[in-house]
């Protein structure tokens, strides 16, 4: 009897990749990450927040200080922490924050996210904080690393560890721990917004089956990555959450595929970027789902006037949503959700495109060239 696989095929849990298989973990590890957080009330419990219900009131600013696909996660999380909370949020890279003189005190909380707990910019950047007397929360992926120890209190990801080089499941879950804490602000303050709180608890809650459908979109995308495979470049562009949502797409395409790839504010191409549209450059957009949401039309505008300049678009919408139709070469359907859930399922298919033209290139997905799991080098 001849068993064809090898320990390390084992490991990759039958994947040719790492990443392949902890993209395909992710559903399991949002669900991870909310479990024991969110009771049935529709009420959410976060005790390791460590600081008292009085604490939290007083809280008037939040920072988030983070690096790479961490830094988006932040991004992303401004968009829902200040809608929900009405508590101002910044969002920062920690290599500039930690070299500046920020305004800090007692009543801000610093967020520093490090799936690793081990990036020295942040560490660094985290200490430049806590020297100002500003309360630093730590979300981390691994247990007992060093940026969880030097902060006043830690939200875990429960992700599982991720070997490959890229942020996959460790990203999304770094949006949901934020959205736990902006979630549980609006409750412990009553927020303006806090009658919204068990609605989107609700909404949370479904993720896990809703990233686990934008995973359907696996064959479409390979075959698609096939065909870009010798593309000079890729444009990215997105509105609101979807804007950090274009930026980890494009990151992902650049250190896996060794491709250019940027992202852009779809509100800005006017002001500059859509000099660079021209025939048959690949320009991914994501829309926002339809509704109440204004800027859904405005994107799909922009969608119009890139193809009309002969770019060929890559766009991701909302399943059912037809009005992109006519101007999308290719069309990723997306599951149902709200749209500051989006970037959750969004997200999804841009990690598998990075990876699949990656492969499709010759590289190895879980090593590329000059990058490091962890960097603790300045
Ligand atoms: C993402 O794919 C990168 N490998 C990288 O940008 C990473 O997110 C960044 O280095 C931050 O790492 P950390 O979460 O361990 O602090």
């Amino acid at each position: 009897y001849h068993v064809d696989w090898d320990i390390s095929a084992a490991e990759k849990g039958g994947h040719d990749y790492f990443m392949l298989k902890e993209i395909a973990e992710q559903p399991q590890a949002v669900a991870d990450t909310l479990l024991g957080r969110l009771t049935p009330r529709g009420q959410l419990r976060l005790d390791e927040m460590r600081l008292s219900d009085d604490e939290l009131r007083e809280i008037d600013k939040i920072i988030i200080i983070a690096c790479g696909s961490a830094f988006y996660a932040g991004l992303t999380a401004k968009y829902a922490i200040e809608h929900w909370t009405r508590i101002p949020c910044e969002v920062e890279l920690s290599s500039e924050f930690r070299y500046r003189d920020p305004i800090l005190n007692r009543s801000t909380l610093v967020i520093a996210i490090s799936q690793s707990g081990e990036t020295m910019d942040t560490l660094m950047a985290l200490r430049h904080a806590r020297e100002q007397r500003a309360r630093v929360l730590a979300i981390c992926n691994t247990n007992g690393s060093t940026i969880p120890r030097e902060s006043d209190a830690v939200l875990y990801t429960h992700a599982g560890p991720e070997v490959g080089v890229a942020a996959t499941k460790t990203f999304l879950t770094q949006v949901v721990a934020c959205y736990l804490i902006g979630l549980y602000l609006a409750q412990v303050r009553e927020s303006k917004f806090g009658d919204e709180v068990a609605a989107e608890v609700d909404q949370l809650d479904r993720m896990p089956q809703a990233v686990e459908q934008a995973l359907g979109t696996m064959e479409q995308i390979r075959s698609l990555a096939r065909e870009l495979a010798t593309a000079k470049s890729v444009l990215f562009i997105g509105r609101h959450v979807g804007y950090p949502v274009a930026l980890e797409g494009a990151l992902k395409l650049k250190e896996l595929a060794y491709m250019h790839a940027e992202a852009f504010a779809a509100g800005e191409l006017k002001h500059g970027p859509i000099a660079l549209i021209e025939e048959d450059l690949p320009v991914v957009v994501v829309v926002p789902p339809r509704g109440r949401d204004v800027l859904h039309d405005k994107i799909v505008s922009n969608v119009q006037e890139i193809r009309a300049r002969g770019a060929r678009t890559i766009v991701l919408a909302e399943e059912g949503d037809e009005s992109v139709t006519p101007y999308a070469d290719v069309l990723i359907s997306l599951p149902k959700v709200p749209t500051l859930l989006q970037p959750l399922v969004a997200t999804v298919p841009l990690q598998i495109f990075a990876c699949e033209l990656a492969m499709a290139r010759g590289n190895d997905v879980d090593q590329p060239r000059n990058l490091a799991k962890s960097v603790t080098v300045e």
